[in-house]
């Protein structure tokens, strides 16, 4: 009898002792993956800071020898807008930014850079163009008039109509220095042809902006895309011109407001834009 109970005793000892060991294991494990996934996205985070910083410093050299010449060596725009500007890189996110590069912007010197579109950038070029630019986000000017470049300043749109046949006489620049001296007469007299671009750029131009800032979304030709068909047989055609201005200018759920970016008459003036598609053949 008292082998037995002993013998009893030794066994539950035994057991109690596995029990312990698999409580332990159980536990060990349990602990192991909140343990794990802690380090993993930190390891990844890391890895990716790493990726981008080496996609940035592949995209500015990418940028030095294909951009710098019309956008400027730090991005401050020349014969192009600025896209060192804080509010065209808030205005901007990556998707948009890698688009503009990938499409271009017809109709303007901006050309379609992406392979696929008859440019010579692979995606990943384009993505280190794209994680370049928005690296510079974090010293970025204030440029609210980023799409002017510098020369472009203290420019009104009377002037830029007076000079509306100026690439016709290009032999004759006198005409040009009656005007009132402005600083970009003191600059840029280096090169007529770069003062045809520069006035080119003040007036407004609706198909232009449209273009860069509406294509994206409503197709280059109107016909739609993610945002709805504008074209000769869509809803739009119906609707008044102060329906479609107020969509413009307040934006409407996934379409963006452009109440900050574009004045009540430029508003007017891509509604007679869009019109004047809807009429064409
Ligand atoms: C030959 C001159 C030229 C070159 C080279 C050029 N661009 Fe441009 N880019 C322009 C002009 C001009 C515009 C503005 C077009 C318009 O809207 O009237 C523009 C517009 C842009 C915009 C849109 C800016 C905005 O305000 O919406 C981006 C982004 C851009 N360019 C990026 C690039 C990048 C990146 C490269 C190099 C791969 C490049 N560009 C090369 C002339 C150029
Ligand atoms: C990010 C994509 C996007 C961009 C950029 C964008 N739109 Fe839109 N737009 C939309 C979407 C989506 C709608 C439909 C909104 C709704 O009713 O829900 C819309 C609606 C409209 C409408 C109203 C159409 C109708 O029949 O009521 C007009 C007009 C319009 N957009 C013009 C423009 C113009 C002009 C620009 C450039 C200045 C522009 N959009 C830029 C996505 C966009």
């Amino acid at each position: 009898m008292m082998a037995g109970r002993e013998r009893d005793a030794e066994l539950e000892q035994a057991t109690n002792r596995w029990i312990g060991v698999g409580i332990g294991l159980t536990a060990l494990f349990a602990l192991m993956f909140p343990i794990y996934r802690w380090y993993e996205p930190a390891g990844r985070a890391d890895a990716r800071a790493e990726l981008e910083t080496s996609l940035a410093a592949q995209g500015a050299v990418l940028y030095q020898g294909s951009c710098a010449s019309c956008h400027g060596a730090q991005g401050q725009g020349v014969d192009a807008p600025a896209l060192n500007s804080r509010q065209f890189l808030e205005a901007a996110d990556d998707e948009q930014i890698a688009s503009l590069i990938a499409h271009g912007i017809p109709g303007t010197e901006m050309s379609a850079y992406s392979l696929d579109f008859g440019g010579f950038l692979t995606s990943e070029q384009i993505e280190a163009l794209t994680t370049y630019l928005r690296s510079l986000e974090l010293d970025a000017p204030d440029r609210p008039d980023w799409r002017f470049p510098p020369e472009a300043d203290g420019h009104d749109d009377s002037a830029a109509d007076e000079h509306g046949d100026e690439p016709a006489d290009v032999e004759a620049p006198t005409e040009h220095d009656d005007e009132a001296p402005t600083e970009h007469d003191d600059e840029s007299t280096d090169t007529q042809e770069e003062v045809g671009v520069v006035e080119e750029s003040v007036a407004f131009d609706a198909a232009a902006t449209y273009a860069s800032s509406c294509a994206r979304c409503h197709g280059a030709d109107l016909s739609g895309d993610t945002g709805p068909d504008l074209g000769a047989t869509s809803h739009s055609l119906s609707e008044p011109d102060e329906h479609l201005a107020e969509a413009i200018t307040f934006g409407r759920r996934e379409m963006p407001a452009f109440v900050d970016e574009l004045t009540a008459e430029e508003i007017d003036q891509i509604v007679a834009f869009i019109r004047q598609v809807q009429a064409e053949p």
